[in-house]
């Protein structure tokens, strides 16, 4: 499975280097000519080819959306279709929304498995993972199932909460928000908020 990490900044480098470590092929693409992160990338992530974000996604199976969220929009939608898509955004700064990311950029993202993820982990605390609980929010259990194996081959400890509207007890506000907990404390979390 081939990974595709869009974004270059704080958390695309760290999901890139897990995904090296765990064996993957992965290319990392900023918002401009790839030439601008070869660098950070041989630095950060070395072994990610540095792509724009258009080859990126076009060669890939898997596709994190390491990005800030004010830039989704600039984001072409209809490279997506077909593939399984990771939103690890948050709404920043938090403020109350009607919908989560992962419900919006299902939306927009028409034909694409979209699957919400890691974005409660702070950069820093991402690495080592130590079987670290995460949660994911999907609509589509094939892309959760494909999702869940990946994280848990780079380190982590999947724990489904259901569907991506679900997703937004993940999101700032949480109490599993930027804590580290293991999955029997994660489920609860889970049950308390069903
Ligand atoms: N920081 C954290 O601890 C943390 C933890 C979990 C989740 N998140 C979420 O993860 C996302 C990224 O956070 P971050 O802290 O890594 O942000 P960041 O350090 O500001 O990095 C953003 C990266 O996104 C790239 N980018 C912007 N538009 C793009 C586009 N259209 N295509 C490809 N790349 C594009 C930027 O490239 P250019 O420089 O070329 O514009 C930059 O490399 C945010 O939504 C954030 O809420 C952050």
């Amino acid at each position: 499975m081939k990974i595709a990490v869009l974004g270059a900044g704080h958390v695309g480098p760290v999901v890139a280097r897990l995904a090296l470590a765990a064996g993957y092929p992965v290319a990392i693409a900023g918002s401009g000519d790839p030439a601008r992160i070869a660098m950070i990338t041989e630095f950060l992530a070395p072994g990610a080819v540095p792509l724009s974000a258009s080859d990126a996604v076009a060669d890939a199976d898997l596709v994190v959306l390491a990005i800030p969220w004010h830039r989704f929009g600039t984001l072409e939608p209809g490279m997506f279709a077909g593939k399984v898509v990771v939103d690890a955004m948050n709404h920043w700064p938090p403020a109350a929304q009607p919908l989560g990311t992962s419900e919006e950029v299902a939306a927009r993202l028409v034909g694409a498995h979209v699957v919400k993820t890691l974005n409660h982990i702070a950069y820093q605390d991402m690495e080592p993972p130590n079987g670290r609980a995460v949660g994911l929010a999907g609509d589509d259990a094939a892309a959760v199932d494909v999702v869940s194996e990946f994280l848990r081959r780079i380190g982590f400890e999947p724990v489904p909460v259901g569907p991506l509207a679900a997703g937004r007890l993940l999101e700032p506000g949480s109490p599993v928000f930027g804590v580290a907990v293991r999955r029997p404390e994660f489920e609860q979390f889970a049950k308390e908020q069903s």
